[in-house]
């Protein structure tokens, strides 16, 4: 396909290098006043290949700014996922109590000639004493191997343990379903603390990736708090293919221990997840966020077809960063997930058309042209009454035949994202057809955030208890809003629709 012709999946809203592969988010850190992204990076193609760090910084989550190269593949090393913490008391010595030393904790993948086994992975440090504009090698890297080394173990996430005075990695070793705790005091030396795995592995053959253990409070209560890990695995996830799975516990300082664990052989829908669409991956949470906030970024990305997703220059978004809190539903402690409040605010001084109530009986409604768009919030309130499915369809065309359905089953209490017309479908035989959450209603009715971008549909449903996140390709016609209702009655209430479209990456810091 011709660059023109997929500029038109060039996202607004979300972050995208403007030339090249990206996977990953790598080393979410939070230095004065600016939010940065690093991701895994080719600067030689539009595939997955010579891994390096991308760079990007933004003061709001919201408009993004494209930075050199952060740490590149070289002669003996590929650079695959980590994370970086501000060391703010000099413990690594990198820097001065004047200029502390941003530290990253990174994959460096061997090449032949490196004098490791080529493909062995093990885990490097580089640090910038600029606030993160240039990065240099630790001399004496890697800092932490397995003995015998591996070529899975990867994906180092560090933390400052506050209660212990002491630095946490977590970091996987991916084909055996471990994540492996270690400790420092100086981020260059560090010791073994625990393995996680699950007693029955459900799911032989996937890979565990990109860990992050966080506390949180539950409901709010500070006194009350637990410790959630993240787990990304890919394939087996809830939508198929790639997806982030966590597990809330409790961590002694040594020990992840999870609350409870769904029964050996459980089917996906049984474990939690932080997201319920196919296109959301590799996730992970800021280092130091302002304000004791818990923001995290996944990949808008599925393993399955990631590489064959037809946008070019570039291949690869990152999904809306998103607020995490942990809260208790349905008897259970479960994440909940709120678009950042940068978000919120664009969202409120954008142009917005309000319907306060349409009422439909087994029809479809188109929305008035005023609604049409292809970059914007959603807002509504669905009752499902006696139908069987009521919902809205996003980037329609004029006949309905292309559309993304958003829906609620009545009978099988689920919500869905059917993405089978909603474009292009063609490019990859992975690319799943639809993506179901399940979630019972509290009061009949059914509140959703839809966030529609060029190449992609985020719905938030239910005050964040459940996100969908699916790619979709469809063309700059396709730009309707209609509401539909099969085999009964449905009302939908407090409908606002945003048209977000001013929004564009790639300014100037304001
Ligand atoms: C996850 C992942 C990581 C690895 C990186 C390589 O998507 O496979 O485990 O570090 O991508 O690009």
């Amino acid at each position: 396909m011709k660059e023109l012709d997929t500029l038109q999946w060039r996202p607004a809203l979300h972050y995208t290098p403007q030339r090249n592969w990206m996977n990953d988010p790598n080393g979410l850190v939070y230095y004065k006043g600016i939010y940065h992204l690093f991701y895994q990076y080719n600067p030689e193609g539009n595939v997955w290949g010579n891994m390096s760090w991308g760079h990007a910084t933004s003061r709001n989550l919201l408009d993004w700014v494209e930075q050199p190269v952060a740490l590149a593949a070289n002669r003996t090393e590929e650079v695959f996922s980590g994370s970086i913490v501000v060391d703010a008391h000099n413990t690594s010595g990198l820097g001065s109590a004047a200029l502390p030393p941003l530290v990253a904790l990174y994959t460096s993948v061997y090449k032949p000639g490196s004098g490791h086994e080529p493909g062995v992975q093990a885990q490097s440090l580089a640090y910038s004493t600029d606030e993160g504009k240039t990065w240099r090698r630790y001399a004496h890297n890697p800092v932490l191997t397995l003995d015998p080394e591996s070529s899975h173990f990867r994906d180092p996430k560090v933390s400052w343990y506050a209660p212990g005075g002491y630095w946490l990695m977590c970091a996987v070793v991916a084909d055996a379903h471990v994540v492996k705790l270690y400790r420092s005091s100086n981020l260059i030396d560090w010791t073994f603390l625990s393995d996680f795995t699950l007693p029955d592995i459900p799911h032989h053959g996937a890979l565990w990736e990109m860990p992050d253990l966080l506390p949180l409070p539950l409901d709010g209560n500070p006194a009350n708090e637990k410790w959630v890990m993240i787990v990304n695995v890919n394939p087996w996830s809830i939508a198929g293919g790639s997806g982030a799975m966590y597990f809330v516990g409790r961590f002694d300082g040594t020990r992840f221990v999870p609350d409870d664990v769904a029964p050996a052989g459980s089917d996906p829908v049984r474990w939690q997840w932080l997201d319920h669409g196919a296109d959301y991956y590799a996730a992970g949470t800021f280092s130091n966020a302002p304000g004791g906030k818990t923001v995290a970024i996944g990949w808008m990305g599925n393993w399955d077809y990631a590489n064959d997703v037809p946008t070019t220059p570039w291949r690869g978004a990152m999904a809306l960063p998103r607020e995490l809190a942990l809260k208790t539903v349905d008897g259970r402690p479960q994440l909940v997930f709120a678009p950042t409040e940068s978000y919120a605010s664009l969202v409120g001084r954008s142009p917005t058309t309000r319907i306060a109530q349409v009422g439909l009986v087994s029809s479809t409604q188109a929305l008035p042209a005023v609604t049409r768009g292809v970059v914007q919030n959603i807002e509504l309130t669905i009752e499902p009454g006696s139908a069987h499915r009521a919902g809205l369809v996003v980037r329609s065309s004029a006949d309905g035949a292309t559309g993304t359905r958003i829906f609620y089953d009545t009978q099988a209490q689920t919500l869905t994202v059917d993405r089978s017309h909603a474009g292009d479908t063609s490019f990859s035989r992975a690319y799943s057809p639809q993506h179901i959450a399940n979630l019972p209603l509290h009061d009949g009715r059914l509140r959703l955030r839809v966030v529609v971008d060029r190449a992609s549909v985020e719905v938030f449903a239910d005050d964040g208890r459940a996100v969908v996140t699916d790619l979709i390709l469809p063309t700059l016609a396709d730009d309707r809003v209609s509401l539909f209702a099969e085999g009964g009655d449905a009302s939908f209430r407090d409908i606002a629709v945003s048209d977000l479209s001013r929004m564009r990456q790639g300014r100037a810091h304001p």
